[in-house]
């Protein structure tokens, strides 16, 4: 029955070739949060302290939950969904399923909408390096005051309006649009092939270069790069008693290998019925620890700790998260020989790592528009670039009274968890543990060690109720009744909520549509 309906469709896109898929799922984990969140995380955590907390939750939530989208995506793709609504549809026959399946589109969605912003700030700091623009700023509060120009907050000699930024977020959202448009194969696949060996290559020359400096500064012998790395990787046992650690941790491997997004799954879902799904998983993880922990946590931290020393490496991490890359990287290339080089190189890093990501996280809107309303892949990436552009645009002009702010933790923090917690529950629970293990083992070319199979039922749902419960109360409470806030910030906080419920809702009413749809009912009739 499946079958037959099938053949009356197109034919799903497919992956190219296995390590064109691999590095495309790299490429999707593999972001501005390793290079520039990653960091911030572990120093503001204690370094060594929050490296535990973190790789228990890579073993017990981050690598589990990487199977369990992948087992989800390839199983939807299977009848021709590659988002969550179709494919809670078929996990769970139940008229509620496709309506939780909406966050899904509305979490990756909602991030396309700010983080698409900030990756072209990477790309406008490339040529800044490039240019040598900021080249004689030479202290902390500078480079603060020259990126609060960028963007427009203030005006200074460097900048004396939005305009700048506005250009480089034109051009990165058309490029977004443009590799959207062209599709899976010819877009994202190609777009990674070319990304993901240059992000390796860019960040091992930076890695060197940060490994050859030693101790730049002689009047500061302490200062140096292996105290930099012994931070991070001296363990701390304390930190296992503080929520707080937790927490973070937690939270960065959610962001870092983007799980709880809704995109992994749709990544999968151009999976052929039997193509390894274990593997594969693990190998995308992987490589993204590689570059968080390896090449993300050896350049920012170390170098900053070499010409800053660690108790200010602290106070920068402390005051935000894009102080050690936006802010302290850039005083420091102007310390080395061809710093405008490695400026180059790190910024432009940054940019490709970032568009790996915006494109996976454009991805299941496409599929949702292109499957569930048969709207051509060159028309739906245009909608999807117009709509987001409408989007952004408070995103820009609202920046200084927090609006960015408001819906990082809304969908960034708070909304993965709730979402990873709803699909798991649909997943190993409703459509039954042993059916799901089936599912994700099928094809597999490694064994998944059996441990794995308590962890996903009960340790996994566990670990994120608690975790949920912790976020409320600690941070969502306070970011709720807007603990902080300056009281002229308050409409524009406002906004940015009815902002994200008009997104979900919107994303609702279209799952709505589109199941009323008879010929598209016909191919949901299971086999
Ligand atoms: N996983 C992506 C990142 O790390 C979103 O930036």
């Amino acid at each position: 029955m499946t079958k037959q309906n099938h053949a009356t469709h197109k034919p799903r896109e497919k992956w190219g070739t296995r390590i064109g898929l691999v590095l495309a799922v790299a490429g999707n984990a593999i972001g501005l949060g390793n290079f520039l969140r990653f960091p911030v995380q572990c120093v503001n955590n204690g370094g060594g302290a929050f490296m535990i907390p973190y790789i228990v939750a890579f073993v017990l939530l981050g690598i589990p939950l990487m199977w369990i989208e992948w087992g989800i995506g390839r199983f939807g793709g299977k009848y021709g969904h590659g988002t969550t609504p179709g494919m809670f549809h078929y996990l769970w026959k139940h008229p509620m399923a496709k309506y939780l399946g909406a966050i899904g589109i509305a979490i990756p969605f909602g991030l396309v909408v700010y983080y698409t912003y900030i990756e072209s700030w990477t790309l406008a700091y490339s040529v800044f390096s490039f240019t040598g623009k900021y080249f004689g700023i030479q202290n902390h509060q500078g480079m603060v005051d020259f990126l609060s120009a960028y963007q427009g907050k203030t005006v200074n000699s460097y900048f004396n309006g939005i305009g700048t930024a506005y250009l480089f977020f034109l051009i990165t959202l058309g490029l977004n649009v443009w590799i959207l448009a062209r599709g899976i194969s010819k877009g994202i696949e190609l777009l990674c092939n070319i990304a993901l060996p240059m992000i390796f290559i860019f960040g091992v020359i930076l890695l060197i270069r940060v490994f050859t400096l030693g101790a730049p500064d002689p009047a500061f012998p302490e200062r140096n790069v292996w105290n930099g790395l012994g931070f991070i990787w001296n363990p701390d046992f304390r930190a296992l008693t503080s929520a707080k650690v937790w927490l973070a941790a937690t939270g960065q491997i959610f962001f870092t290998l983007s799980v709880g997004f809704g995109a992994i799954q749709t990544y999968a879902s151009y999976l052929s019925e039997k193509d390894d799904v274990v593997l594969n998983g693990l190998a995308a993880s992987s490589a993204n620890e590689f570059a968080e922990v390896i090449l993300g946590g050896s350049i920012a931290i170390p170098v900053t700790v070499a010409f800053f020393g660690l108790a200010q490496t602290q106070q920068i991490a402390t005051a935000g998260s894009f102080d050690l890359g936006f802010f302290a990287m850039p005083i420091i290339f102007q310390k080395l020989p061809w710093g405008q080089f490695f400026g180059t190189i790190w910024f432009f890093l940054l940019f490709l790592a970032g568009i790996t990501s915006s494109v996976a996280m454009a991805q299941p809107v496409m599929a949702f528009l292109q499957e569930e309303f048969k709207i051509e892949r060159k028309k739906a990436a245009l909608i999807i670039g117009s709509v987001a552009f409408f989007l952004m645009q408070p995103v820009i002009f609202f920046l200084k009274f927090g609006f960015l702010d408001e819906m990082d933790f809304w969908i960034g923090t708070f909304g993965l968890v709730v979402f990873a917690i709803i699909e798991v529950i649909i997943f190993i629970w409703v459509f039954g543990s042993k059916n799901a293990w089936k599912e994700i083992t099928l094809g597999a070319d490694m064994p998944l060690p059996k441990i794995f199979y308590p962890i996903m039922k009960y340790i996994l749902p566990a670990y994120l109720a608690i975790l949920l419960g912790c976020w409320f109360f600690q941070d969502g409470m306070k970011v709720l009744t807007m603990q902080g806030v300056p009281p002229e910030n308050y409409p524009y906080i406002w906004f940015a909520r009815f902002l994200l419920l008009g997104i979900l809702g919107a994303f609702v009413v279209l799952v709505r549509i589109a199941w009323q749809k008879p010929h598209l009912i016909q191919r949901r009739i299971p086999s």
